[in-house]
């Protein structure tokens, strides 16, 4: 980890959305705070609904918050006026998942590729063309195809070519919403080490949102997990996915399949299949670490940069006994 003001830092961040039919407010973020430094990948998982996608958007100021802050590059972003944050717009681009509904079926590349650059006025109008067949070259598509239309091009080319739009205006962050779950593993391959070279020559920091845990262990440098809207643990990569400190990320990692079925038999019987952790979010008090929680930070420190929401633990206050290992 790197000393001084990290690009992004974001402290908690909570975003609610009316209930159904006037229903309880759906709590989608919760006090979410992490740090991230330049050319870093933070990587943000959890199940369906957990908050992802809405952390993402809320850093980007695509979705109105309760609380929180969020600064970029030393600004903060979550008192800025709407012209101030759409100045700086240029520094945080999103990319996402499905690259043919984000990509406009009527204009050819050329002018999609365009456009951030004319909205952002960050090229003078002659260097236009140059930019974007330099764009092209970047994410390895032929500028020769610039006059196409979207739906000419294969899904992973599409999204190379929603990479080259978000790198336009040369941003200095990328949140990546589940980048390539939509392609084949083959694409998927290619799409993430274009992202891993972009990121090394240009120096991008990505919040790397992913379902599929393989790719975030690869890419990231330090993982995010959430559940029920909370960040319940975060650490380095290689911390997080070999010494697990919360359940919930221990039964995320062992809900990858076991080939051996003995072994997957004793991990059901072992592993709360849908523990109910949210029982103990207005839990307050003292935890099995002795923090009290009576207002203090729910965050117990397990290693250098690694810790989990101890407000949360241990899942079922009636067995405190360990979780089994999930390395075992
Ligand atoms: N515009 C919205 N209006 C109402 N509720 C919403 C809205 N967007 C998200 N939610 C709710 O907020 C919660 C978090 O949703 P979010 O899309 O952030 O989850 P996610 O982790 O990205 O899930 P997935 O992995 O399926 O993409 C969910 O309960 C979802 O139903
Ligand atoms: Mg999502």
């Amino acid at each position: 980890m790197t000393t001084g003001t990290p690009l992004l830092s974001v402290r908690d961040l909570a975003v609610s959305f009316p209930g159904r039919n006037g229903g309880a407010p759906v709590r989608a973020v919760q006090g979410v705070s992490f740090d991230l430094d330049a050319g870093q990948t933070l990587g943000l998982v959890g199940e369906s609904g957990s908050g992802k996608t809405t952390t993402g958007r809320a850093v980007l100021q695509l979705q109105a918050i309760e609380r929180g802050s969020v600064h970029l590059l030393g600004r903060n972003l979550t008192t800025s006026s709407a012209a101030q944050v759409r100045g700086m717009r240029r520094h945080m681009q999103f990319v996402l998942q499905n690259p043919y509904s984000s990509l406009h079926p009527r204009m050819a590349i050329a002018s999609i590729l365009a456009e951030p650059l004319q909205v952002h006025r960050s090229v003078p109008r002659s260097a236009i063309a140059a930019r974007v067949n330099e764009l092209m070259e970047l994410v390895g598509l032929d500028p020769g195809t610039l006059q196409r239309y979207p739906h000419e091009f294969s899904g992973g080319q599409r999204q190379r070519i929603v990479i080259a739009r978000a790198l336009a205006v040369h941003p200095d962050f990328v949140v990546c919403d589940e980048p390539v779950s939509s392609l084949d593993v083959r694409t998927q391959a290619q799409i993430v080490a274009l992202l891993q070279s972009l990121q090394e020559r240009l120096g991008l920091s990505y919040l790397f949102i992913a379902h599929d845990l393989a790719i975030v262990r690869h890419v990231a440098h330090r993982v995010a997990v959430m559940f029920g809207g909370h960040i319940v643990e975060m650490g380095d990569t290689a911390a997080v996915f070999e010494r697990p400190g919360h359940p919930y990320t221990r039964c995320l990692l062992d809900s990858v399949p076991v080939t051996d079925p003995q072994l997957q038999r004793q991990r059901l019987a072992q592993v709360p299949l849908e523990p109910d952790f949210r029982a103990h979010a207005g839990g307050s008090g003292r935890c099995v670490f002795g923090h009290d929680h009576q207002g203090g930070p729910a965050w117990h420190w397990l290693g250098p940069g690694h810790g989990v929401s101890c407000r949360y633990w241990p899942p079922d206050l009636a067995r405190p006994e360990p979780m089994p290992d999930s390395t075992a």
